[in-house]
Formats: structure tokens, C-alpha cells, sequence
């Protein structure tokens, strides 16, 4: 396991890396004795380029879907790109279990493809909106009409992908009815604002606690202060369907893989456990690593009925993420729904999944467990229902259906840096502690915060040194005072036992 911890440390620690030290030099810093280096790890800058591309679909056919004359007919349009940067902050060590806190800041600059290309899709603050509460006993005469006065409707014709995924559509009107209706206010907050867009109202956790004891690294121990995932704990579920599976998989996975391991990690887009199984070898890096697939989506979870919502239990390959996504009403699948049951595309028309475009894949060093390449392909769909009062100046004769969105593949490349130090300390693992290599380090451009985290820690140990010293000093002390005593008691009681007469006192000490 040490060899291990010398092999992540070494690899991980370039990405620490700055221009004055060299990696061996950085390597000692970090492999101390006490191994909290190895622990501080977990602090690091992310390394690696992250990108995501998104690729929507437009409902070609709205009014014939609306009435329930056709089936929806998708089309996908060119896919757009960006850059998508995931930073750790405010990063604290437990004094208790030495694990590790940070929040994750994430961000998505454009890099290319036409943003002003226009798309049909589902109205999801529509749909938001109107299963909350116009289906309910809320009065929904009050919100429906004035929300289809203002334009709204089941679907949203001919909004850029520019509006609806990044920028935000304009949701003023819902603002409004908001405010007038007593019952809604608070209850909806992504909808009380100016704008809804796709990525921004996503929700991703923002605070992770991860162990950091080697037999364990890297494992998920609190997301968001909570320590299970609460939209899959239910009276009727299995322990197992709100536990932490294992790491963020966004970086690395517990090391020593073989092709006989089955990978556990915490998939953020589907909420569950993602499983990997080992695919192929691949030697394109200069060295052994391992390709592993993601198992099918599975709604029904191994165990029992782990992933059903509302006592809904999906057909194999999608999985409701509704109360993971604040109520938004999104199915997430493979793109096309690649490895899924037969029946979600049979109401469908352009649904066509290619292994080869739609496989979700890591590439990974199964010594070190680094994650050198991964692309994670989900679809994102919307769960489309009419509401329950037809009356309501709707189209609305189509029947309960799962209508695409849009798909996307989130990349992951480890930089070339990286992957040089990893081959390096796999060609010559023994000199791990000394000078391995000539590889230099990533100059990061968060160094700064990466220094303040390293003394913040360096002072947290200290702090833990100091105490130590004073409770072991208190507790010579107090073994010196009580010492003391007892011979002094000793002293008296042995006086008071050569001492002619005392009754009281003798039957006290028959009684012992
Ligand atoms: C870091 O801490 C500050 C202050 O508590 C907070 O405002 C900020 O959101 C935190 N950053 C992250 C990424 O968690």
C-alpha cells in the first residue's frame, strides 16, 4: 500500500507543482514521515483538460406531438463545446479522522460551435411549475392561464441553445404569478428569478468531506454535509441505495486495479452508483492501462428497488433524478438510449445508439489508480406529462412520454506532465523517494491557493503537536499529584492502624 501512496503521491504531486521546485524535491516535501502529504493530496488543483460537449435535439413535429397524433420526432443539431474548469476551495483537514473538506467550484467557458442555432424542446419551468402545483389541489386556475397568456406552454418553439442552456430563457412571467400566488412563494426558487437556463440551475454537490486513510482514499465520506443520498432513502429501500459507493471518480480510483476489478463511483449526473467493468487493455500511453464501460443504468439497483421514484420503477437503462434535481422533472439515460430497454425508443423517431459514439469509457493506470482518460455520455430527458386539468387554453392530448433534451460527453484528459511522471515512476518505482525523474512540474496558476492550503495544514499538524505535548504533560502531572497522595494516604492510614483504638475507622476498612 505505501508503494502505492509513493507512486499516487509522486503522480499527483506535479500538479502541485510550481516553478521553483523540482518534482523529486516536491515529492520528499509531500511523502513525509507523518504521510499527512499523501493526505494533502486531496487538496490539490484539479489536473487535466475538461470538456464538455452538448448536443441538443429539436422536436421536429410539436403540434402533432401536443395533440397525440404523432410520436415525437427528434433531430439532433451540431454540437456545441465548452471548457469546463472544477476547482477545490477552502480545502480543511478533520482533526478527528484526518479527512479531507473542500468545496468544488465549477465553471464552463464557450469554446466553440453555433450557440445561435434554434431548438424545440420540453418547457421544463413550464412543466416545474405546473406538476407542483396546478395538479394538485392548488387552485390552478390562478397560475396556468396567466402563464399561457404570457406565452407559455408544454413546449418552447424556436429558443436558441445559447438561451435555454446557458444564458437563460426569460422567466419573468413566472416571477409574477409567483408572487401573486401565497402557496408557490419560496417553494420554486430557480423559477423566481429572471431567467432559467439548463446548466446553471444543475444541481451539483458543492462541498465534499473525502477519507484520506490509505485503504480508503479518496472515498466520499460527506457530500454537502450529508452522509447519504437522501433522494434514494426511503422506508421501503435497501440500506445500500443511499450509500456512498466509493470516490467522485473525477480524478482517480483507489489504487492496485486489476481486469477483474469492478469499479464503484459516485456518478453526479445520474445521482447513483456508476459501475465499471473492465473492456480492454490499452497500451496507446506508453504504458499498461485499462479500459473499463459503464454498466447499463439500472433503475431497479442490484439489491432491491433502489432507484424508483414515487413507486415508479423505470424499464432497464434510465433513472428518474427528479428529487436529486429539486423537483425538476429530468430522466437521465445513455445518449439515445444506448443499453437501454427497447420501449423508450418504440414512441420515438430519430433514436438511433451507436456503441461507438454513445459507450461511456475510463482509461486508467491500475497501479496508481489514475484516471488518464474519460468520456461520461448521458442524455438528459424530460419526463412530459399533461396536466391533470385539460381545461386550461392547453394542447395537451398526448399521452405520458420521455422526450430527449439534449446528450452530452464529458471528457476528461490527463495533461501530458502527468502522464510522463506517472511512466516515469512505473519504469522506476524503487528510487520513488529520491530523484525518479526530470519531468518538470505543471506551473499552476493557483499555486497561491495551493501554498496557503499546504500551511493552513502544516498548521493544523502543529496545532495537533502542541496539544498533544500539553495533554501528555497533564497527564504526568495529575499521575505525579495522585502519586503523591496516595503515599501520603498510605502514610496516614498506616499510622492510624498502629494507632491504639479508632472504631469507626477499622470496621470503614473491614468493610473493603
Ligand atoms: C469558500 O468559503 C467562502 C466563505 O465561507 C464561501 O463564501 C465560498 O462559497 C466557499 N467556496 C466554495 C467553492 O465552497
Amino acid at each position: 500500500m505505501n508503494k502505492i501512496l509513493i507512486l499516487l503521491a509522486a503522480a499527483t504531486c506535479a500538479l502541485a507543482g510550481s516553478q521553483t521546485q523540482d518534482f523529486a524535491a516536491r515529492l520528499s516535501d509531500y511523502h513525509d514521515e507523518s504521510g499527512h502529504g499523501d493526505r494533502m493530496m486531496l487538496c490539490s488543483e484539479m489536473p487535466g483538460e475538461r470538456k464538455l460537449q452538448v448536443t441538443f435535439f429539436s422536436l421536429n413535429n410539436a403540434q402533432e406531438f401536443l395533440t397525440g397524433a404523432n410520436n415525437a420526432n427528434l433531430k439532433e443539431i451540431t454540437p456545441v463545446e465548452f471548457q469546463e474548469t472544477k476547482k477545490r476551495k477552502n480545502c480543511s483537514m478533520n482533526v478527528d479522522d484526518m479527512a479531507i473538506n473542500y468545496g468544488l467550484k465549477r465553471s464552463w467557458t464557450r469554446l466553440n460551435g453555433d450557440m445561435s442555432q434554434t431548438v424545440n424542446v420540453p418547457n421544463v419551468p413550464f412543466l416545474r411549475i405546473g406538476h407542483a402545483y396546478c395538479d394538485t389541489d392548488h387552485d390552478a386556475t390562478e397560475c396556468i392561464p396567466s402563464l399561457v397568456s404570457a406565452g407559455e406552454g408544454y413546449i418552447k418553439e424556436g429558443k436558441s441553445v445559447s438561451e435555454v442552456f446557458y444564458q437563460g430563457v426569460d422567466i419573468s412571467s413566472y416571477q409574477k404569478v409567483i408572487a401573486e400566488t401565497p402557496a408557490l412563494k419560496r417553494e420554486l426558487p430557480e423559477l423566481e428569478q429572471s431567467t432559467f437556463s439548463i446548466l446553471n440551475e444543475l444541481n451539483y454537490p458543492n462541498k465534499y468531506t473525502l477519507n484520506s486513510d490509505s485503504d480508503s482514499y479518496g472515498k466520499i465520506m460527506l457530500m454537502d454535509d450529508q452522509s447519504e443520498l437522501m433522494w434514494w432513502k426511503s422506508s421501503s429501500s435497501d440500506a445500500i441505495c443511499s450509500q456512498f459507493p466509493g470516490t467522485t471518480g473525477d480524478l482517480m480510483f483507489p489504487g492496485k486495479i486489476t481486469e477483474q476489478s469492478v469499479l464503484h463511483f459516485y456518478s453526479e449526473d445520474t445521482c447513483t452508483t456508476a459501475t465499471l467493468k473492465f473492456a480492454n487493455k490499452d497500451t496507446s500511453f506508453g504504458f499498461n492501462a485499462l479500459k473499463f464501460v459503464l454498466y447499463p443504468l439500472e433503475s431497479q439497483g442490484h439489491t432491491s428497488s433502489c432507484y424508483c421514484t414515487d413507486g415508479n420503477c423505470l424499464p432497464q437503462g434510465a433513472i428518474n433524478v427528479k428529487n436529486c434535481q429539486r423537483g425538476l422533472p429530468y430522466i437521465m439515460s445513455y445518449p439515445h438510449f444506448y443499453d437501454g430497454d427497447n420501449s423508450y425508443r418504440q414512441n420515438l423517431v430519430g433514436m438511433s445508439p451507436d456503441e461507438a459514439k454513445h459507450q461511456s469509457y475510463f482509461i486508467i493506470e491500475p497501479v496508481t489508480g489514475m484516471i488518464i482518460e474519460s468520456s461520461q455520455k448521458y442524455q438528459v430527458n424530460v419526463d412530459v406529462k399533461p396536466f391533470a386539468h385539460p381545461d386550461q387554453g392547453l394542447v395537451g392530448g398526448f399521452k405520458d412520454s420521455i422526450v430527449p433534451l439534449y446528450w452530452f460527453n464529458k471528457q476528461f484528459k490527463l495533461d501530458e506532465t502527468h502522464i510522463k511522471a506517472i511512466k516515469a515512476m512505473l519504469e522506476n518505482p524503487s528510487t520513488g523517494t529520491t530523484s525518479p525523474t526530470t519531468v518538470k512540474p505543471v506551473v499552476g496558476d493557483d499555486s497561491e491557493t495551493l501554498a496557503e492550503v499546504q500551511q493552513k495544514l502544516r498548521d493544523i499538524w502543529t496545532q495537533i503537536h502542541v496539544m498533544s505535548v500539553v495533554v501528555f504533560t497533564f497527564i504526568v502531572l495529575a499521575v505525579l499529584v495522585l502519586a503523591g497522595f496516595s503515599i501520603v494516604q498510605f502514610r496516614e492510614s498506616k499510622k492510624r492502624r498502629n494507632a491504639p483504638v479508632l472504631p469507626a475507622y477499622a470496621a470503614y476498612e473491614t468493610k473493603q
